[in-house]
């Protein structure tokens, strides 16, 4: 078993469609088993994307996951991390497969609904981010 960080980013929090997505990840046999709404401030933002903090596209990124709330969780299941990111499907919805959150319900490649991990140590970092160990209740 292995947890992945996943966020519903704000495009999908403002068209009410977190249940949506939500039913896609159940679908997929991942388990959320820690989940809340929050609105990230600016600061929280910048740190959680920081290693994009030389891209074009940065401050565009901050302003956006400021902008609604988003929901944070984590993701349980066997090759969680690998599985979630076949559940989302490429970054670039146009480029995203048939099925795929992403292909679904994203709008561009900035507003493209949902974030997940992409490595173990990462995914670690990412939870403990936004979750206390006894607010993962399984
Ligand atoms: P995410 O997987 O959360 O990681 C970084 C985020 O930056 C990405 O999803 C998108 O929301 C955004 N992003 C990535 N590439 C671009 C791009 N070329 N232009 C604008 N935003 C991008």
């Amino acid at each position: 078993m292995q947890e992945t960080f996943s966020i519903i980013k704000p495009d999908a929090t403002k068209r009410n469609i977190t249940g949506s997505i939500n039913m896609l990840i159940e679908k997929s046999g991942l388990r959320i088993i820690a989940q809340k709404r929050i609105k990230l401030n600016k600061d929280q933002a910048v740190q959680f994307y920081i290693v994009h903090k030389e891209k074009s596209f940065f401050n565009d990124l901050v302003d956006y996951m400021t902008s609604e709330p988003v929901v944070v969780q984590v993701l349980s299941g066997e090759n969680a991390i690998e599985r979630y990111r076949e559940v989302m499907g490429a970054t670039n919805p146009e480029n995203a497969e048939e099925g795929t959150i992403r292909k679904q319900h994203a709008l561009n490649v900035q507003e493209n609904s949902v974030h997940g991990s992409d490595s173990i140590e990462n995914a670690k970092k990412e939870i403990s981010f936004f979750f206390k160990s006894e607010e993962i209740v399984g």
